[in-house]
C-alpha cells in the first residue's frame, strides 16, 4: 500500500478489522495520522465526532466508538463514490451504529467575508461536537480549503473538544491554523510532526 504499511497493519490488528480496508493510495490518511486519531478516541471517548472527509479514518473512528460503547462519527463526504464506498464497509463491519456518512455536496458559502466551496451543512450537530476532525475538502479545491471548518463548527463545539487537521505540514494549513489561533485565541495548539503533519486544537 505505502511506505507506512506495516502501520495501517498494525491498527487493523489494534482494531481487530480483517475483512478489507477503504484504503485509497495518495487520498487515504496516512496511518500515523490515524494512530493519533484512533489513540485519542479510546482514550477521550467522545460522544460526538464530526469528520470533514470519509474513508479509512470513519472505519477506524466508527470501531473505536464500538470498542468504546458510546460515540458515534458523522462523516461529511462531498463524493457520491466515496461516500457509498465508505458506507459500504461500514455496513460489512456492522458498525452502522457508530457512523453516519452523510453525502454533503460542497456548496458556495460565504465565511468570515469569503467565498469558498464548503459541505452543505445540513447533517452538522447543532451542539456537542467534542471531537473534530479534518482531512477535506482536497487542498486543490482552493487556497484555505479547510478554514471553513472551525467556523462552522465553532458555536457547536462542546465545552472540550479536541480539532485534529491533517496535512498540517502543508503551508495552505499552517496559513489557516495561524487564522483559526487569531479569531480564538483561547485554542491551544499542538503540532505533531506525523509524515504530513497535524495539528491538534485544544478547545475549553
Ligand atoms: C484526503 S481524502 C481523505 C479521506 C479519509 N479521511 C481517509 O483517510 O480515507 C479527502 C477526500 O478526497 C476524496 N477522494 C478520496 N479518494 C479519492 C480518489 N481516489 N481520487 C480523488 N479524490 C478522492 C474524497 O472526497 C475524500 O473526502
Amino acid at each position: 500500500m505505502t511506505e507506512q504499511l506495516p502501520e495501517y497493519q498494525s491498527l487493523q490488528n489494534q482494531l481487530d478489522l480483517h475483512q478489507g480496508m477503504p484504503y485509497s493510495p495518495n487520498w487515504s490518511a496516512e496511518a500515523d495520522f490515524i494512530q493519533l486519531i484512533v489513540d485519542a478516541c479510546l482514550r477521550d471517548r467522545p460522544k460526538q465526532i464530526l469528520e470533514c472527509s470519509s474513508g479509512l479514518t470513519t472505519l477506524m473512528l466508527a470501531r473505536c466508538c464500538q470498542i468504546n460503547g458510546e460515540g458515534r462519527v458523522i462523516s461529511l463526504e462531498d463524493g457520491l463514490q466515496y461516500a457509498d464506498n465508505t458506507r459500504s464497509y461500514i455496513d460489512r463491519y456492522g458498525l452502522g451504529g457508530f457512523a453516519d456518512v452523510v453525502h454533503a455536496p460542497l456548496q458556495d458559502r460565504i465565511v468570515d467575508g469569503m467565498l469558498y466551496r464548503w459541505y452543505a451543512a445540513d447533517a452538522i450537530p447543532e451542539a456537542g461536537i467534542d471531537m473534530l476532525v479534518i482531512d477535506g475538502p482536497s487542498g486543490f479545491i482552493q487556497k484555505h480549503s479547510r478554514y471553513p471548518a472551525l467556523s462552522v463548527c465553532y458555536p457547536r463545539l462542546a465545552d472540550r473538544c479536541a480539532i485534529y487537521l491533517d496535512d498540517a505540514a502543508r503551508e495552505d494549513e499552517q496559513a489557516i491554523v495561524a487564522m483559526w489561533q487569531s479569531l480564538y485565541p483561547a485554542l491551544r495548539h499542538e503540532y505533531r510532526a506525523t509524515a504530513r503533519g497535524c495539528s491538534i486544537l485544544l478547545h475549553g
